[in-house]
């Protein structure tokens, strides 16, 4: 199974961002990549609703053969399939909101990948610090971000602003001191590197093909046996009771099926034969829709991830 590589785009990354330099600067915004507390990643990024787009941010990266391979080989994914990303979280959203910190945060995430390299079975190797693979991990979270700022929220951003956030997702990228070589110029041609990847690049593999299972099951796994549950510390206990027991974990299941495959995009569902009807289709829509609704009735000391609060 061939890993397609990305086109090289090196020069026009660099012209890219000596033009959004200089339109930054004529309209004011030269600081516009900068990581604080007035980005827009930093609004976004550690909302709790990623909760409802990390799940197919994990399984679109679990679709990519060498990370599926890698998962395999580096990890106990087929025991635990979810601990992987909610360890992971603190150190991605580290990356974000660690402040001064944030680029060590980023190169000791890029260094715990350093050993995790193999072979996928017809003999292509695979390293996780390939740039056109961790870009690609990197990807799904910059539309994780970007999915819950558009469906998950009633703000509307500009055109602008939606630029400013792939700017903002590109810098965070960049504290990972992953060659940036393959980042695409701006939010038009990343929106046609990801349909790229995911017409040409995602193959079902072992690792996926069990994930879907998973979330196809009638009940959830039970996730208060992870220690890194991203659940906020009073809603901790509740967690801990509700989540083992069987009713619960069936009741859940057909809302997080909904919620991971209805964030797919439709060609990818298509590609590794995961049935979607109409009556899915508008479920999931009704529970975008009710969700952003809803939220501003949540309390504000509960809406983010611990990462962004203590940011
Ligand atoms: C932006 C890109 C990526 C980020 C931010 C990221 C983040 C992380 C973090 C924070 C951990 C540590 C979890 C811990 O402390 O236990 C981790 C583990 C891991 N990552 Fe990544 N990763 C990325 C890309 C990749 C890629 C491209 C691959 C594979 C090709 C990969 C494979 C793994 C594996 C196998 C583990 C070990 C999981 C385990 O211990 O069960 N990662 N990743």
């Amino acid at each position: 199974m061939m890993v397609a590589g990305p086109q090289q785009p090196e020069t026009q990354t660099s012209c890219h961002q000596r033009r959004r330099a200089h339109e930054l600067t004529e309209i004011g915004r030269v600081d516009a990549v900068t990581l604080n507390a007035d980005s827009l990643l930093w609004r976004w990024a550690g909302d709790l609703r990623i909760a409802f787009e990390g799940g197919t941010a994990g399984l679109l990266q679990t679709m990519h053969p060498a990370i599926g391979y890698a998962l395999i080989e580096h990890s106990n994914f087929f025991e635990d399939p979810v601990d992987r990303v909610f360890r992971s979280l603190p150190g991605i959203l580290g990356t974000v909101y660690d402040g001064p910190d944030a680029a060590t945060t980023g190169t000791q995430v890029r260094d715990y990948h350093r050993d995790i390299k193999g072979h996928m079975p017809d003999g292509t190797r695979y390293h996780a610090l390939n740039p056109e693979t961790y870009w690609w991990a990197h990807a799904t979270f910059q539309r994780m971000v970007d999915r819950v700022a558009r469906y998950w929220d009633s703000y509307r951003l500009t055109d602008a602003q939606w630029e400013q956030l792939y700017d903002e997702g590109c810098e965070w990228y960049r504290r990972y001191g992953v060659s940036d070589s393959v980042v695409p110029a701006d939010r038009r041609a990343f929106d046609a590197e990801f349909d790229r990847y995911c017409r040409d690049v995602l193959e079902p593999n072992p690792a996926s093909d069990y994930l879907i299972d998973v979330i196809n099951r009638v009940a959830i796994p039970d996730m208060s046996t992870s220690p890194h549950l991203p659940a906020h510390p009073r809603l901790r206990p509740l967690a801990d009771r509700l989540l083992p027991t069987w009713p619960v974990r069936a009741a859940l299941a057909v809302p997080m099926r909904l919620v991971i495959f209805g964030g797919l995009p439709a060609g990818v569902r298509d590609r590794f034969g995961i049935a979607w009807s109409a009556a899915d289709e508008t479920a999931y829509r009704s529970v975008r829709s009710a969700i952003r609704v809803a939220w501003h009735l949540v309390p504000a000391s509960l809406k983010w991830h611990d990462a962004a609060r203590r940011g």
